[in-house]
């Protein structure tokens, strides 16, 4: 069931997919729903930025069991610090940015909506239906910037995190990104 140094158990290669392909999606209709006030998808922004943190605590637990993936073998100790460094950025990344999302939407009165259901309320100005009344203003606003921050942050994160594994596969010619399709090194 666990890691070993040959092979990655399902559970870890299924996390990392799924985690990852969900990010990279969020952090791209975040860029786009933003420039072009596209308001329809922010529900579903939300929603599965809610249902992804699910899933990602449920990674840092396993990695916490697990332990992190084994290296195939001695690399450069530059090459080491910054994968781990990334892999850091990645996972703490992870956590911030639905939690940012939430703490941004929730304090600023927007909601967070979970597919139809209403975790937090909107919050709206008896007095006009239009008008949305932050909950706590300045909560809101750090979060905000945190979320935008991040997505930043994250951008160079991930192309680093992709450059390394194409690194590997190519220049190395080792079985790194192979051991993450679940292939036996
Ligand atoms: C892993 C999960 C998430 C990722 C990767 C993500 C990523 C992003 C990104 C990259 C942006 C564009 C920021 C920019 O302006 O440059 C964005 C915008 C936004 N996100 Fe998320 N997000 C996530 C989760 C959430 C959650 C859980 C919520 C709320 C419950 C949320 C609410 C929003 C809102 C309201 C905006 C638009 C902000 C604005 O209009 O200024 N996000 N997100
Ligand atoms: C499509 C792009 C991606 C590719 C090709 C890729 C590839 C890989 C590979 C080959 C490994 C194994 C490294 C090792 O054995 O030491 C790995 C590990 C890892 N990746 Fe990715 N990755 C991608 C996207 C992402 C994204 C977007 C995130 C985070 C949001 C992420 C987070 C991680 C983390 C934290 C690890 C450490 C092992 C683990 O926790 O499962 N990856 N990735």
């Amino acid at each position: 069931m666990k890691d070993t140094q040959e092979k990655l158990s399902t559970l870890t290669i299924a996390l990392h997919w799924l985690v990852a392909l969900t990010i990279i999606g969020l952090i791209a209709v975040g860029i786009y729903m933003e420039e072009n006030e596209a308001f329809s998808l922010y529900p579903i922004h939300k929603s599965v930025g809610v249902l992804i943190f699910s899933v990602v605590l449920v990674r840092i637990v396993w990695r916490l069991i697990n332990g992190w993936p084994e290296p195939l073998r001695e690399y450069e100790v530059w090459e080491h610090s910054l994968a781990k460094l990334v892999h850091w950025v990645l996972i703490i990344g992870t956590v911030a940015f639905p939690l940012s999302g939430m703490i941004m939407s929730g304090a600023g009165g927007y909601g967070i909506p979970l597919f139809g259901l209403e975790l937090v309320p909107m919050n709206v100005d008896p007095a006009n239906a239009e008008k949305i009344v932050p909950y706590n203003k300045d909560i809101a606003g750090i979060a905000h910037e945190i979320h935008v921050l991040l997505g930043d942050i994250m951008i160079v994160a991930i192309i680093l995190h992709v450059a390394g594994a194409l690194k590997h596969h190519i220049a190395d010619k080792d079985q790194t990104l192979r051991r993450m399709i679940g292939q036996q090194s």
